[in-house]
């Protein structure tokens, strides 16, 4: 048999209210915030991605899935949501409109990374992006929507992480610095390390070799070299998270695994994650609509990982709705009764009740263990007593009682029982 390629997920019906549960929560966080949806293509021209998520950053040396299309452009399946909504941004002219723009979006993005708990390589996100401010509310505000989110679908023990990676200007101190504290250490650290060590030597802090942890773990910190703007901003923020009474642990070692970031960044973690302590990351963003489009357009985001979430929520014990089933199954005796019921299914879903009735041709006995296994509240029996009477045989599975009520009175009594 055909099997699912190797980190990717089958979301099955049984489950899916789950996901419709986040998705309603993010979707509701979001437009309480202003936020509107935004929906751009699967894969784009895999320059946007080299370009806007940054050539040093693993996820475009080593994880994308790139290929050529049929018209020999290469093209790459999304690994993240924020390039395509810059480049919509732009493409469409909406700078043009009213400033700050916000739109949010929930994807599936894709990497091609070593699968394990909470990571795959086909995964999910809900992501939001802010364009137009550069001032320190923006980002306190993306914060408060991330925060809320998370609070929305019952999570409790996460942590947020802040730390602030300055701008271009304070960044090139900064780079000298990393490079004259690595030289030394070069020999013994990674061939990629060393390839960062040339173009992008922030780069180094976010490595996972043990080798490498060990020299990064001292290295200097950008906190050290943020320039007076990029101080005050960072300050700002934190005053305006105190304001609104968020909670969070300035962290200097967090880099975030793009090149886009300026200024402030942050991560949401949760123990409840496993190794993939990260359930939401995002920052600050200024250069990259610039450096798409030579639009001078701050911008500031975040994307959480929905897997991620679904198995903190479950670790926490957080409410989780459950498939109901449906709410009543029309059950024919005989032939001239199935017909029946099939009509009378019609008839009921019309006014808005999720029912089934049988199309297999199967026994009472069979269509009653069915009903059963789908969750129906109601099983509504016709026979041949039944359609001479123009009544059916209503049981509530719940209450274990029947009753007696009319076909045309069938619609109205479920209405109420809702
Ligand atoms: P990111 O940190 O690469 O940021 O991803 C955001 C979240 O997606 C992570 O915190 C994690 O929960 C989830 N995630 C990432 N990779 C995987 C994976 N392989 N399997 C499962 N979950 C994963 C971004 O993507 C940025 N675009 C966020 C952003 C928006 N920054 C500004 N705006």
């Amino acid at each position: 048999m055909i099997q699912i390629p190797k980190g990717c997920k089958d979301i099955l019906p049984a489950q899916s209210k789950k996901w419709q549960f986040l998705e309603t929560k993010a979707r509701a966080a979001a437009e309480q915030y202003g936020f509107r949806e935004i929906r751009t293509p699967v894969f784009e021209h895999t320059e946007l991605f080299a370009r806007g998520v940054g050539e040093t950053s693993d996820v475009v040396t080593k994880e994308m899935y790139t290929f050529l299309d049929k018209g020999g452009r290469s093209v790459t399946l999304r690994p993240e949501g924020t390039a395509g909504v810059a480049r919509a941004f732009l493409e469409n002219g909406l700078q043009g409109g009213a400033l700050p723009f916000k739109a949010y979006y929930l994807i599936s993005a894709f990497r091609y990374e070593r699968p394990q708990a909470g990571r795959l390589r086909e995964f999910h996100q809900f992501g939001a992006e802010l364009y137009g401010s550069a001032a320190p509310y923006a980002d306190a505000e993306t914060i408060c929507l991330a925060d809320g989110f998370l609070r929305s679908i019952g999570l409790k023990k996460y942590a947020l992480e802040l730390n602030s990676v300055g701008c271009p200007t304070c960044r090139a101190a900064y780079s000298k610095a990393l490079r004259d504290y690595f030289r030394p250490h070069l020999a013994e650290m990674c061939p990629d390390c060393n390839v960062r060590f040339e173009k992008n030597p922030m780069r180094m802090l976010d490595c996972k070799v043990e080798e490498c942890k060990k020299w990064t773990a001292g290295a200097p910190r950008m906190l050290d070299y943020l320039c007076p703007d990029c101080r005050a901003h960072f300050e700002e923020v934190k005053d305006l998270l105190d304001g609104a009474g968020i909670s969070y642990t300035v962290n200097p070692s967090i880099v975030r695994g793009l090149d886009y970031y300026t200024r402030t960044v942050f991560e949401f973690t949760s123990d409840a994650a496993g190794a993939q302590g990260t359930i939401l990351g995002g920052g600050r963003y200024d250069g990259l609509l610039a450096q798409l489009g030579e639009a001078n357009v701050p911008a500031v985001g975040f994307a959480a990982g929905m897997e991620r979430l679904l198995m903190v929520m479950e670790a926490e014990g957080a409410p989780m709705p459950e498939d109901e089933g449906i709410n009543c199954y029309l059950l024919g005796m005989d032939a001239a009764s199935r017909s029946r019921a099939f009509v009378l299914a019609e008839e009921l879903r019309a006014h808005g009740i999720s029912c089934e009735t049988d199309l297999v041709g199967r026994s009472v006995k069979a269509q009653f263990k069915y009903a059963d296994k789908r969750g129906a509240r109601f099983v509504v029996t016709i026979g041949q007593n039944e359609l001479e009477e123009g009544a059916a045989e209503v049981k509530d599975m719940r209450a274990s009682s029947s009753e007696r009520v009319k076909f045309e009175e069938l619609a109205q009594y479920f209405m109420i029982r809702r």
